[in-house]
């Protein structure tokens, strides 16, 4: 099994640098995560509204290991981000994707090119032999982003989360080590 990164990667893709975030992207930042439409998709560990002191403990390292969590750089300025949540123990072979991008940029096939060009560098660093993804029921365009990458459904949580007022079905999705992505 591959040794963990130690470094934090740097990956850069077509039109978009993957790269750690920076104390200075706290603007950037603020501009597209304070957005109703994009907290729908994600965990309440991600505020609404987003305040300038959540951007602070989310960029100091108070909300997630920023060792693996990385700004997602689109024409030069940070506007999402993408992550893994590795597992510990009998699990550490295993990791939790999450990303999220600037509705600005929706809908341009900007995720569905990160996520692959991102697994393709982080599986082997970090010695992942799966690698998963779970979904919220009405969050279609990132389960897309995932059955392009070679992700597949493993099954239903049903009314697993409670978000605005209502219970919601939690698909879980995975890709093993070597599963061909398909349709990229
Ligand atoms: C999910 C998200 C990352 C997708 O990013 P994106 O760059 O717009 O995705 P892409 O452009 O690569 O599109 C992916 C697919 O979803 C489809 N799609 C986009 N919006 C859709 C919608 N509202 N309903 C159904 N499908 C949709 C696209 O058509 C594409 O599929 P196709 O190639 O078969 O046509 C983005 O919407 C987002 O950041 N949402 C908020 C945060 C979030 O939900 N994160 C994921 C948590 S699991």
């Amino acid at each position: 099994m591959a040794e963990p990164a130690r470094t934090p990667l740097r990956v850069e893709g077509a039109g978009f640098v993957l790269r750690p975030w920076r104390i200075d992207d706290l603007d950037a930042l603020l501009e597209h995560a304070d957005d109703a439409e994009v907290v729908r998709g994600l965990s309440d560990r991600f505020p609404h509204p987003y305040s300038r002191a959540d951007g602070e403990a989310f960029l100091s390292g108070r909300v997630v290991d920023l060792s693996t969590a990385w700004a997602i750089e689109l024409e030069g300025r940070a506007c999402g981000g993408i992550g893994l949540l590795l597992q510990q123990g009998e699990r550490a072979h295993a990791a939790r994707l999450g990303y999220w991008l600037g509705r600005r940029h929706w809908g341009r096939g900007h995720m569905s090119r990160i996520v692959g060009v991102f697994l393709d560098r982080a599986v082997p660093a970090y010695g992942l032999q799966r690698v998963e993804a779970f979904v919220l029921d009405h969050n279609r365009a990132s389960a897309r982003v995932l059955e392009k990458n070679g992700f597949r459904p493993e099954g239903t949580a049903r009314a697993a989360i409670r978000k605005d007022g209502r219970f919601h079905d939690l698909h879980w999705f995975a890709r093993l080590c070597g599963e061909a992505a398909a349709g990229r």
